[in-house]
């Protein structure tokens, strides 16, 4: 741990409106590449000071909150969500008002959502959809990216309309859901180079959707219909196989890939494997609080409505020795980040799936208990430490999607999005207890520690001590720019690759030991 950096000056302060101002003392902030003791001032929803206390003067009025013994760390980013999605026959039950009530009780102040058009949809149309879906709604801030679900002129036209105009900057690609969302090899190497010449990062769900269509086939001609059938038609290969042919599709078209939902140690295998052949941040990798929290043996012979209620995709995995793995790729940098995919549905919308596991609407939870799973499988483990929790939380979602330092830092002029953690207290997850709409919650019954005393959405204190006091439509839609550094100075030869094998002691917080070498 190291201390911070004196600041020199005084700083002004102006008097306004006592709710607008919040004096946080006796924390230690947590930041992705330091920690340190200091004082955090803000005003208007922008941090205005952190250093010690004898460099501010605070007026009366302002709400101080005492921090000692806890951490002040930046919000969480979930780079993942689809709230309210209409998926598999059903609407996800998270809106984007219980969705982000959610997010912000478990210390999310950011969501990206997905904006995935029908095939022939218009990609500007549906933006739209979603922003008119969102905006009245939101209690934190939003981002979205946009699915690719189909190619023609007209799309990749568009692309150029939501990269210079509309704010967006990343496009999720489907090797997998044949018919619906799936593109073929030749179109994908189309769309990668499309968004390299926008500047723009390709994402990416990796699974052989030809695979997976025709074990489908032959399982239910076997009769095996139920939700077991899922993960037997797409086991690990079949997701490690498209991570591999994304990356070498992405390196051919010169164009940095996000694989999303990384869900099997094979997938996460090849994609350290990949990071390493195309040097750094070229390839970047995310990974689910689902994967890191739990697998497919809790589900063995439980019943439908138990198993069906953990079918997401790519599926959780019955190697129980999934979850560490996972988390020690994030903490070597081989993964750079944790989303949720929340993408929820109830009971009565999984039963669709009753003797047909093809009809099992994919989704599960996570938005709320990302961080405290993280923080539980990660820094209670042993397995990270505070600085490397808050870049796979946050730091590295706003550097990837180019909001840094707006989001992802405490820092004098970044968003006050706060979360002021308690390491030591520990919570039971419930859904009985959750802020989420659906009824169920794939986490049920885990005692996790890391919770939330006060969560800050630019600068208004949102949740306090439990007490959850979200504004409906507070959110604001943040506009993520094209070409972030963080990715293409590599790309461009500015700076060196992200991978440093060589020198690992330049690296903090984990990393310069990749699995790569192991395989
Ligand atoms: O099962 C999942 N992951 N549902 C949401 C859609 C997707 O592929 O991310
Ligand atoms: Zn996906
Ligand atoms: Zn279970
Ligand atoms: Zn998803």
């Amino acid at each position: 741990m190291s201390t911070s950096p004196k600041p020199v000056k005084k700083v002004p302060i102006h008097l306004q409106s006592a709710a607008n101002r919040v004096y946080i003392k006796n924390g230690e902030i947590v930041n992705h590449d330091k920690s340190f003791k200091a004082d955090v001032y803000i005003e208007d929803g922008i941090i205005k000071f952190v250093g010690p206390p004898s460099e501010i003067t605070i007026p009366g009025g302002v709400r101080t909150i005492d921090a000692s013994g806890l951490l002040i760390i930046p919000g969480g980013i979930d780079p993942h969500t689809h709230m309210q999605l209409p998926f598999g026959g059903a609407v996800a039950v998270d809106d984007f008002y219980s969705g982000t009530k959610a997010a912000v009780a478990g210390g999310t102040t950011m969501i990206i959502d997905f904006v995935l058009p029908n095939k022939h949809e218009s990609m500007i149309e549906a933006y739209d959809k979603w922003r008119s879906w969102a905006d009245p709604k939101v209690c934190c801030d939003y981002g979205l990216h946009v699915g690719i679900t189909w190619w023609s002129k007209s799309v990749s036209e568009e692309l150029g309309i939501l990269c210079k105009e509309l704010g967006v900057n990343s496009f999720k690609t489907f090797m997998a859901y044949k018919g619906l969302y799936q593109l073929n090899d030749s179109d994908l190497l189309d769309v990668f180079e499309r968004i390299r010449q926008l500047n723009g990062v390709a994402m990416v769900h990796a699974e052989n959707g030809d695979i997976i269509a025709k074990n489908t086939q032959r399982l239910l001609a076997e009769g095996i219909n139920g939700p077991e059938g899922h993960e037997l038609s797409r086991p690990e290969e079949v997701e490690a196989e498209a991570v591999h042919r994304a990356c070498v599709l992405a390196h051919q078209s010169d164009c940095p890939l996000y694989v999303v939902h990384v869900m099997s140690k094979s997938a996460g295998i090849e994609l350290a494997r990949a990071r390493q052949r195309y040097r750094g941040r070229y390839i970047m990798g995310e990974t689910l609080a689902a994967a890191l929290g739990t697998d497919a043996t809790c589900c063995f012979h439980m019943g439908f409505e138990h198993e069906a209620a953990h079918v997401l995709s790519p599926p959780l995995r019955p190697d129980p020795t999934t979850r560490e793995f996972l988390m020690k790729l994030l903490a070597n940098d081989d993964l750079q980040l944790t989303g949720s995919d929340n993408c929820t549905f109830n009971k009565e919308h999984k039963a669709k799936g009753k003797g047909d596991f093809t009809k099992i609407p994919n989704g599960v939870n996570g938005v709320e208990d990302r961080m405290s799973l993280v923080w539980e499988k990660g820094v209670q483990a042993g397995l990270l430490d505070p600085c490397r929790f808050v870049a796979v939380t946050s730091t590295n979602a706003a550097k990837i999607f180019n909001i840094y330092p707006q989001k992802g830092r405490i820092a004098v002029g970044s968003d006050a999005d706060i979360v002021i953690w308690n390491p030591n207290a520990t919570r039971t997850i419930s859904k009985d207890t959750h802020h989420q709409a659906c009824d169920f919650n794939i986490f049920e019954g885990m005692t996790v520690h890391g919770v939330c005393e006060f969560v800050l959405v630019r600068g208004r204190i949102c949740a306090e001590r439990g007490q959850v006091r979200v504004a409906e439509g507070f959110g604001r839609f943040i506009p993520t720019p094209v070409r972030p550094p963080f990715v293409y100075d590599i790309i461009e030869g500015k700076v060196q690759s992200a991978v440093q094998e060589d020198h690992p002691e330049e690296r903090q917080n984990g990393g310069g030991n990749s699995v790569a070498k192991k395989f």
